[in-house]
This record gives C-alpha cells, structure tokens and sequence, in this order.
C-alpha cells in the first residue's frame, strides 16, 4: 500500500497546513516541516493507518492534542480525495487519528495487483534520467584454495537474496566476488605445485590438481616443517608480484580450479556472481597510498604506513591504526579494500561509478569495515549521498550452540551440507507418500526433494536474524510447520491444487466482481496488499528475514481463510473474490519467494 500511504501522506501534510497556516509556514522555513506521522495501524482494530502527528504539536501551538486532531480531521473531510480514499476518520485516546481505507478502494487494489508482474512494488528510477548509479554487492568471496566454509555459505545465500530485491525494485547491481586470490599463502602453493605437479605448468590442457583443500593442507604443513620450503616459499612470492610468468601461470592454475568447486555450489544454488577478486586491485594498491598522503592522513609508526583512526581505540586507550602498508614495503587486506571501496565508487571509465556498496561477510569482519569506512570517507572517495554498508551476520552453530563440525569433528563441506538436506528431504516426502498411498516417478520425487531440500537451507538462513548466531538443524528446517521453506512452499502448492480442481486462477478480472464480506477476506485482503511496503523496506534495512516473515505470516493468514471459508463451493456472488484472493496470495508467495531465490513448485 505504499502508493496509498503516499497519497494519505500528502493529503495529510496539506490538511495540516489548511489548519495551522502559520505554524506550518514558519516549521518550513525552519526546515522541519510538520509531520503528521502517518504510520501502518498497530493494531487491526484502528483501521489501517493512523496519524500521530497532533500530539507533537500540542505544545508549540498551546492547544490539546485533540483539539488539534479534530481541526486536522476537519480540513481531511473536506478533501474530496480523501473522502475517496477512507472512510470516517476517528479520534483515538490523547489524540491519534485512525484512518480506514474504503472496502471498495482495497477490492480495487487488489484487482489492480491481479496479473501485475510486479504487484504493486514500484521500481525506483535512477535520478534525473541517465543510467541510474549501480549499487555493488560484495558477497561470497571465498579465498582461493581454501574451503568455502558455512560461513561463505551465509554471506553467498544472504548477499543472493539482497541482490535480487535490489535488482527488482530497478537498481543497476554489480554482485562481485572478492575472492581471495591474492597474499602469502600463493608462496606456499606454487611452490608445492611446481614440486608435485611440474608438468600442469608446461601443458596447455586443462589439468585436474585434485582435492584443492588437502594441497593446501600438504603445501602447509611442508611450509611449517621445512625451512628450505619456507625461503623458496617468499622468493616465490616476490616472483609472483614481480609478474614472472612461471609464477602466474601456477597462480592462474590454483585459481581456475578453485573457480571450479566454488561454481559447482553457486550453480546448485542458482546465484550468479562475477568474479573480481583482491588481485584485481593490484594496480591500484600504489594510488591508494599515494592518496592518502596527499590527503594528510598517512602516518609512518615503526616502519608501517597507518591511518589513524578517530573514536576507536584500544585497549590501552591508543587510538587503533588501519595499516595500509608493512614495514617490508607489502599491502595487506585492508589496503585492498580501500582500493576497491575508491574504484567501486570512482566514476566511469575508472571505476563502477556506485552509489551504494554493501558488504555481506561475518561480523567478526565489523571493527576492519568500519576501519576501511573511515579512511575511505576521511580521504574523499565517496561521492555526495553515496551509502557504505556492512551487512554483517552471526556464526552457524551446530545443534550443541558450538560451531558447526561433522561427528568426526571436521568442518562441515558445502557439498555434503547440501547433499545431506536434500537426501533429508527424499526421505521425508517418501514418508510422506507412503503415508498418503500416492504414486510418484523418480522424476518427481528427484525434483521435488532438490527443490525442498536447498530451500530449506537457504530459507533457515535467510529467516533468522542475520545479526545473531544461528543453530543449524536439518530437522527444523525441514519441518511442514512453522516458519520453515517447507510450510511456505506447501501453501503454494495448496493453492494450485485449487486451480487443478476447477478454480479459474487467471485472466483478468474486474473490481466490481470483487465482493467481499467475511473477516477471514478482510484481514487476507489487508495482509496481501503490505507486500510492497515490506520489499521497499527490505531495500532499506537490508533485513532479508523481514520478507521470511512476511511471507510466513501471509501463509498464516491464508490458511485461515482457506480452512474457515468456502472457495470452489463458495455462493456465485462470493467466489470471484475469494478465487481472486487465491491467486493472489500464490502470486505473492511465488514471486517472494523468488526474491529470496527459492523456486516454488506446482506439486509436493
Ligand atoms: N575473503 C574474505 C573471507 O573469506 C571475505 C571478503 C569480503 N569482502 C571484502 N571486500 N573484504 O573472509
């Protein structure tokens, strides 16, 4: 309803200046216009929305609240638009406006919303016409030869589902992939390669090092057993960022078969990604520095290049350093993002031209973003209004509140994690066909136990709170009730049961057809009609759990109404509406769903 909440917004402020002509003119030139605090009713019996704006005034203007709420409600009547919109406006307690739309202005809605691709979320267009500035989200970003973790798993699946609310309310999104490809442990790594597979370096083919994970584990532990290892380890090093073309091409080679596990996963999970990993950044580690210094903020403490940072000290009450380059003339970490926090929002040609980078990582990463944050805004690099957010979220645990780790105490690979809800899922829907004496081919039940299964799993992720710590439980969810994928999931398919047993669920309809009575409508009518409110807020808060709720809280209501009022047996006058509502509901949940990146199906 964010297009009627503006309207009621607008009429609001200008009921408000009819009023009180001279107060309003003297909060505009103070530059605080009057607000009359329009927000959603906070509870069902106050309408839909109310107005809190009169109690605020009551002291400036020296009148009781309700006298102000009265004069502002006599100026809303007489607005023929208003009328139009709500009905009676009451007066409640010290002096709160209640506003109630009119039925026939939510069936129009609704009618409005049905076979609307968007249904009702308006897409934002860039500003003063152009290619509207892309917002960058950086998300995934494993570390080559190293194992993508659960705790990528989170970033990849939370970043996902950001990027396509993103990206459908209109906005240019850049998804990068800051893998890291870069750094001392290469050293290590080609070494190790150059000694236990020499020939992948002369070969133009494609060459399979095998387990990336156990040659990294290997290439470790000769590292720290071996001091030879150890000093070939950093020439190798210099040799790489010297650009010696043995050097690359093993780099080249780690690189490409990691790219190659990592893509296996985002395939499974349908998320797309473009890859730009810290080594892309290389070139422009220099200019970094450079900038700085010239922006004053560079300062040489026992040999290393920092920034100090204002308002964050540590524990002995020193202010904390962001070191930008080592005492040994290398860049680390933090150095690299403030390459990439300049380019991201440096304009075209030199850069992405951005107006807002989001980072989706753990937040033990916090205290570093909030120090690249700082350097980067003390040094200029962000453009006026531009947004720098990090989207920080808590550990995955394991059922005991402890880190996550298999029986044997290892760390839990993607791959088996995936695998494991998906054969979860198997097992419960043959249950589940057994139970129920039906019949399915392989296909089906194939289909059907990938579907549930990864949904389960990115919707557990994406349903709690990121901020906090989560408990990872294939039982919970995998489970048909509560807040979990499959309860959603299944609300879908109920709804297309309705249409294979005879319920018309398309074409178009008129508003007029759309008749309804009972409370049960009412309350699916008001719910269905917050979904754009929700996603805009989404956009915002950049809360993905908000949408879960959403959504579980519209099953909810649905299957109320579907368990208390006749649809396919509903009296002629009343099934219009009520198929209407159907529909509606499954559109919603359908394309909900889809911007959490969790497909639907017609059958479970
Ligand atoms: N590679 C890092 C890790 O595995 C995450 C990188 C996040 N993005 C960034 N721009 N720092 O923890």
């Amino acid at each position: 309803m964010l297009r009627i909440a503006q309207a009621l917004e607008a009429q609001l402020v200008a009921a408000l200046e009819r009023a009180f002509p001279e107060a309003a003119a003297s909060a505009r030139e103070a530059g605080t216009p009057l607000d009359p605090q329009l927000a959603p009713a906070s509870k069902p019996e106050f309408g839909d929305f109310q107005a809190n704006g009169a109690l605020p005034l009551a002291r400036p203007l020296k009148q009781p609240p309700r006298a102000i709420a009265t004069a502002i409600v006599e100026q809303l009547k007489a607005d023929p638009a208003f009328a139009d919109l709500c009905g009676e406006p009451q007066i409640a307690g010290p002096g709160f406006i209640n506003l109630t739309l009119r039925p026939e202005r939510l069936a129009a809605e609704v009618a409005g919303r049905l076979g609307d691709p968007r249904l009702g979320v308006p897409s934002s267009e860039g500003p003063g016409g152009g290619a509207p500035a892309p917002v960058v989200v950086d998300f995934s970003s494993p570390n080559i030869a190293k194992e993508m973790h659960v705790g990528h798993l989170r970033s990849t699946i939370i970043g996902d589902a950001l990027a396509r609310v993103l990206e459908f309310r209109g906005h240019p999104v850049l998804r990068l992939n800051h893998v890291g490809d870069w750094g001392t442990q290469f050293g290590m790594l080609i070494t190790h390669l150059k000694q236990v597979a020499p020939e992948a370096l002369t070969t133009a083919d494609a060459v399979d090092l095998g387990d990336l994970v156990a040659f990294y584990r290997q290439a470790k532990a000769r590292f720290d057993a071996d001091e030879t290892f150890q000093a070939t380890s950093r020439e190798e090093v210099v040799k790489l960022q010297g650009g010696d073309p043995v050097s690359l091409k093993a780099w080249g080679l780690l690189c490409e078969q990691s790219r190659r596990e990592f893509q296996k996963i985002y395939d499974r999970l349908d998320i797309r990604l473009n890859e730009r990993g810290e080594s892309f950044y290389n070139p422009y580690l220099e200019g970094v520095v450079a900038d700085l210094e010239a922006a004053g903020l560079l300062v040489t403490d026992a040999g290393a290049r920092c920034v100090f940072l204002e308002g964050v000290s540590g524990k002995d009450g020193q202010a904390l350093p962001v070191i930008v380059q080592k005492r040994d003339g290398g860049f680390n970490y933090a150095t690299t993002d403030l390459a990439a926090i300049r380019y991201r929002f440096a304009p075209p040609p030199e850069g992405d031209g951005a107006r807002r980078v989001i980072y989706v990582t753990d937040a033990g990463q916090a205290s570093h973003f909030a120090g690249v944050f700082q350097v980067a805004r003390r040094a200029g690099w962000l453009p006026q209004g531009a947004r720098l957010e990090h989207v920080p979220f808590g550990l995955v645990q394991g059922d005991d509140g402890k880190k996550l780790k298999t029986r044997a105490g290892d760390t839990v690979r993607l791959r088996d994690l995936l695998d494991e809800a998906v054969e979860r899922a198997e097992a419960d829907l043959r249950r589940r066909l057994e139970e129920e004496g039906r019949q399915e081919d392989e296909a089906f039940i194939a289909q059907v136990a990938t579907t549930v299964g990864l949904a389960a799993v990115k919707y557990a992720d994406l349903s709690q709170n990121r901020i906090t710590n989560y408990q990872f439980s294939f039982d919970r969810m995998l489970a048909l009730q509560g807040n979990t994928a499959p309860y959603l999931l299944y609300a879908v398919v109920r709804i297309a049961g309705i249409a294979r047993k005879g319920g018309d669920l398309e074409g178009s309809v008129e508003a007029s057809s759309l008749q309804f009575s009972e409370p049960q409508e009412w309350a699916l009518v008001r719910e269905l009609l917050k979904f754009d409110a929700v996603v805009a807020e989404v956009e915002e808060e950049l809360l993905p759990n908000r949408l879960c709720s959403y959504l579980f809280e519209l099953s909810q209501v649905f299957n109320r109404f579907y368990d208390q009022v006749p649809v396919l047996k509903a009296q002629p006058e009343a099934r219009p509406g009520r198929l209407a509502l159907c529909r509606l509901t499954a559109d919603t949940l359908r394309l909900g769903l889809g911007l959490l990146g969790i497909p639907t199906l017609e059958r479970m």
